[in-house]
């Protein structure tokens, strides 16, 4: 399948890198067409652990990275993970592009994202990740973005750079925090031109190409379909579209380039941050799940909150996004939970609800209705084939594709590489 789209379906942290970095093996290019350094996708592979946020999880499996058009690229960030990378034998840099259309995040957009959240009320106050990707965003549609093109140039980087500087820093003023040293923040800024020149380029043209050539293509979404700034549950959502709808404007490559959409799922649910959360579970299955799923986020190590699959939230991103299989993802953290829950519809004040609600106080008011599953034991991490997964399982993931109307291909058994079980090969 020359381009396959992999996206994240709940509210983040599904195992998107795992699954996308699986799926590489195949890949000449690996793209990320949307979200910065907010993202914090995790690989293991034998016993090394990597951690990216901006660098597309493909690379580590040979392929060429792609930094989409979509993608708010913190330079600084970008630059320390490459070196990292080159740190334990990887050379990237040759091997990762990024577009000149790219919006980037400048140093003040990270301070002035923590102190805007920081200056909201209780109600309005989403718990970013503080990375500047809301300020950036923002910047980019009041048309006072500054993208990768534009630091290439020595004239449009002085003309534009100062003056962006000073205006963020009377923002920062007007918030009441610390403004930035203009002078250092600019040579910040042009101290990037340099190791970033032979990476920038028209990635759009470079995919297009490679699309013609029959080159295979993978798509690594970041944040999820239900952070998504218009299908989430907004406004506790992130700024970019997370869905397969976010390809077109991410990459430069048509719609219809698109012929395989994997959502990933993890078996259970967590989310970050503020924001409604149907199916959380505040009990002791709750806290089983986080501490044998080691639910931390990987960029703020803030614990997440976890809780039971929600099948009225999959119908709703499957539905948007005409996916074609699921990806699930660490069914083992569920090894020894009796029995399994699925919320299959939602109570709202008194009535059955089938669908996601807008908005976001109702779905607060909304109680899961569950379906109960009997549960199973023991260690799944070396099973490869779906006649040696035990029936519990087998009926756990029968229940998931049924509610969700969708087939899972791959499933996960452990976070290294090879605990992976392809379901429609056996
Ligand atoms: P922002 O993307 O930093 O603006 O944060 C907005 C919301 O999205 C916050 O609730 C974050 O916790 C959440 N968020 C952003 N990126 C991720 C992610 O990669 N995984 C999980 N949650 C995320």
């Amino acid at each position: 399948m020359p381009v396959t789209c992999v996206f994240g379906s709940q509210w983040g942290d599904e195992g998107k890198g795992k699954v996308v970095d699986f799926l590489s093996a195949r890949a000449d290019f690996c793209v990320r067409y949307q979200g910065g350094s907010n993202a914090g996708h995790t690989i293991y592979v034998g016993d090394q652990r990597y951690a990216l946020r901006l660098t597309p999880s493909g690379v580590l499996q040979g392929a060429t990275g792609v930094i989409g058009t979509g993608v708010l690229v913190d330079p600084k960030v970008l630059l320390a993970e490459i070196e990292k990378l080159e740190e334990r034998g990887h050379e990237v840099r040759t091997r990762l592009k990024v577009s000149d259309r790219a919006q980037l995040v400048l140093p003040f957009h990270g301070p002035l994202d923590r102190a805007l959240d920081a200056s909201r009320n209780d109600v309005w106050r989403v718990g970013t990740t503080g990375r500047g990707i809301s300020t950036a965003m923002a910047d980019k549609h009041l048309y006072e973005g500054f993208r990768a093109a534009d630091l290439l140039s020595d004239r449009v980087r002085s003309e534009r750079l100062r003056y962006l500087i000073e205006r963020g820093n009377r923002r920062l003023e007007a918030l009441g925090a610390e403004p930035l040293n203009a002078e250092e923040a600019e040579a910040e800024v042009a101290s990037w031109v340099k190791w970033m020149r032979p990476m920038v380029r028209d990635t759009s043209r470079l995919l297009l190409d490679a699309v013609q050539a029959g080159r295979e293509i993978l798509l690594e979404g970041a944040q999820a379909a239900l952070l998504d700034v218009d299908f989430g549950t907004y406004p506790f959502v992130s700024t970019s579209t997370c869905g397969v709808a976010g390809v077109a404007v991410g990459t430069g490559l048509p719609p219809r380039a698109v012929v395989r959409i994997i959502a990933v799922a993890k078996a259970y649910v967590t989310r970050v941050g503020k924001g409604p959360f149907p199916t959380r579970e505040t009990g002791e299955a709750g806290k089983r799940m986080g501490q044998t799923g080691n639910e931390f986020g990987t960029v703020t190590g803030r614990p997440r909150d976890c809780g039971w699959f929600d099948a009225v939230a999959m119908r709703h991103v499957c539905r948007l996004n005409g996916v074609d299989e699921l990806a699930l993802t660490k069914i083992d953290v569920l090894s020894g939970l009796d029995p399994l829950r699925i919320c299959v519809a939602y109570d709202l004040d008194g009535k059955r609800l089938e669908h996601f609600p807008a908005d976001v106080d109702a779905l607060r008011r909304c109680r899961p209705v569950f379906r109960e599953l009997p549960g199973f034991a023991g260690d799944l991490s070396a099973v490869r084939s779906r006649r040696d997964l035990p029936e519990g399982v087998v009926g756990y993931l029968r229940a998931i594709e049924e509610l969700s109307g969708v087939p899972i291909s791959l499933l996960s058994v452990g976070p290294e590489r090879t605990e992976t079980v392809l379901l429609g090969d056996s």
